[in-house]
């Protein structure tokens, strides 16, 4: 489909110092936040009118439904970017009243963190891009961007456009190439000030490690298995579409996916029995098909990976209500899987298979299913299915997690913070949280 160049070591080491020079004393070390605001908007007007295109682009290269890229991924980009540039004129600091003997004027200033570094995943590659450089351009920061390998071609023509948009050189660097030629290196970068990265936990970890070199500041945003939780008052076939939603959506490849189905005694066998019947509906096939509603996983790693932990699942004792297997015998295609028959031991319960396959398990009551819910070691979301108030938001003051969504699952808005609790992560994404992590505060203090 294309060729993409495979970045290295001395790919990034230039991108760095390009990134290096135009944040200490380039052009856009001088240029007003209106004017990195203006441009944050061309750019979102320049990626709305290559709106079809950036889905298409998406489909063919991640495999997700061309319906889903429309709807979801290439609308939630471009309002990241105009969000963000609305922020550009407001990264505010404040004026301290001071106690210290004496009189004092004090002021705290915010100001970006410097040459960032930023690795993303393929599940959402476009919509990860926005979610990494909108935040880090509004505040003033440059950025050497590490698309995923599997994916890099949305990202790659978002540099032409932030090139049209008129972006200054040196501000945005995009590096294609694998995680240990091009993202190893640029996390351990000692020109860098910052590395934000989204990806598994396991390399999560080493991220964090290859930053100690020079301290970088870290945020990540790593894995999830999160539980969704339906209470018996609730409306059946809502939770069931809810549940059916919550882990199919992009194929089940999604950090924050209702992987962990608990349900209440009494509609157990009803909801799952939904959810598995729900599953004869999704139809499977390229994303291109317009009936389709399930695309194939991302690679043949990602089949291998799924289809690896539907075999350990049953080797554990799970049982499927549907699914699975791989559907057919070409392509990356996974069944859509109700497994059942589930406890908290399992590896299918505990690890994240990031595809669509659902663990299923009844509760008896509150106390059971906070216990259930946050036995895990990732916190990044959860959902809860119920139309009594006071237990919602008793259950979501309690749950180990940074989104929790009641009544609705997969929502994002470029306004709402998004990030992990435990080992889902450092720091937010998104909202106004995500401005903490691109910028420092610094205290000046004037005796009078
Ligand atoms: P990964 O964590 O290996 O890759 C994510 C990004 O990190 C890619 O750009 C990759 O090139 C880069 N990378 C890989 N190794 C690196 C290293 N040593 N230093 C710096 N950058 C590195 O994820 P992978 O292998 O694609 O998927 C494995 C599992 O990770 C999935 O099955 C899923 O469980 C999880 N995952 C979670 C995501 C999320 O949104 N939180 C996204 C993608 C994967
Ligand atoms: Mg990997």
């Amino acid at each position: 489909m294309a060729h993409v160049a495979q970045g290295e070591k001395e790919d990034i080491d230039r991108a760095v110092r390009a990134a290096r020079r135009t944040f200490d004393s380039g052009p856009w070390h001088t240029m007003t936040p209106s004017m990195r605001g203006r441009l944050l908007n061309k750019l979102a007007d320049l990626a709305e009118q290559h709106s079809e295109e950036f889905a298409q682009l998406e489909s063919l290269d991640n495999g997700k439904p061309l319906s889903v890229a429309r709807a979801a991924d290439v609308p939630l980009a471009i309002d990241m970017f105009c969000y963000m540039a609305g922020w550009a004129t407001k990264i505010e600091g404040n004026t301290i009243p001071m106690s210290f003997p004496g009189q004092y004027f004090a002021y705290t200033l915010r100001e970006p963190v410097g040459v960032v570094g930023q690795i993303i995943p393929w599940n959402f590659p476009l919509l990860m891009a926005a979610w990494k450089l909108a935040p880090a351009l509004a505040v003033g920061c440059t950025s050497i961007l590490k698309p995923a390998q599997q994916t890099p071609l949305s990202a790659l023509r978002l540099g032409e456009l932030i090139m049209e948009a008129g972006f200054p050189a040196g501000v945005v660097n995009i590096v294609t190439g694998f995680g240990s030629g091009a993202g190893a290196p640029l996390a351990a970068h000692p020109a860098v000030d910052k590395i934000a990265f989204t990806g598994s936990t396991e390399v999560g970890k080493m991220i964090l490690q290859a930053a100690a070199g020079n301290l970088k500041k870290v945020s990540l945003e790593l894995g999830g298995k999160a539980p969704n939780i339906v209470l018996k008052d609730m409306d059946v076939q809502t939770a069931i579409a809810g549940a059916a939603h919550a882990i199919f959506f992009n194929q089940g490849q999604v950090c924050c996916a209702g992987s962990r189905l608990y349900v209440e005694k009494g509609v157990f066998d009803q909801v799952v029995e939904g959810v598995a019947e729900h599953t004869k509906k999704i139809k499977i096939g390229s994303g291109f098909d317009p009936s389709v509603t399930m695309g194939p996983l991302v690679s043949d790693e990602q089949l291998s990976r799924v289809t690896g932990y539907l075999q350990l699942g049953m080797s554990e004792g799970a049982k499927s209500l549907a699914g699975g297997q791989r559907y057919g015998d070409h392509g990356y295609f996974v069944e859509p899987t109700v497994l059942v028959s589930t406890n908290q031991n399992m590896r299918v319960v505990r690890e994240e298979i990031f595809g669509p396959v659902v663990v299923a398990q009844p509760f008896d009551d509150l106390d059971e299913i906070l216990s259930l819910a946050n036995d895990t070691v990732f916190g990044l979301s959860a959902g809860i299915w119920t139309r009594d108030i006071s237990k919602a938001h008793r259950i979501a003051a309690q749950l180990k997690a940074g989104t929790v969504w009641i009544n609705c699952y997969n929502v994002f808005d470029a306004a709402l913070p998004f990030g992990g609790y435990k080992q889902s992560g450092w720091g937010r994404e998104m909202g106004h949280a995500v401005l903490e992590s691109y910028t420092e505060v610094k205290s000046v203090c004037i005796g009078l």
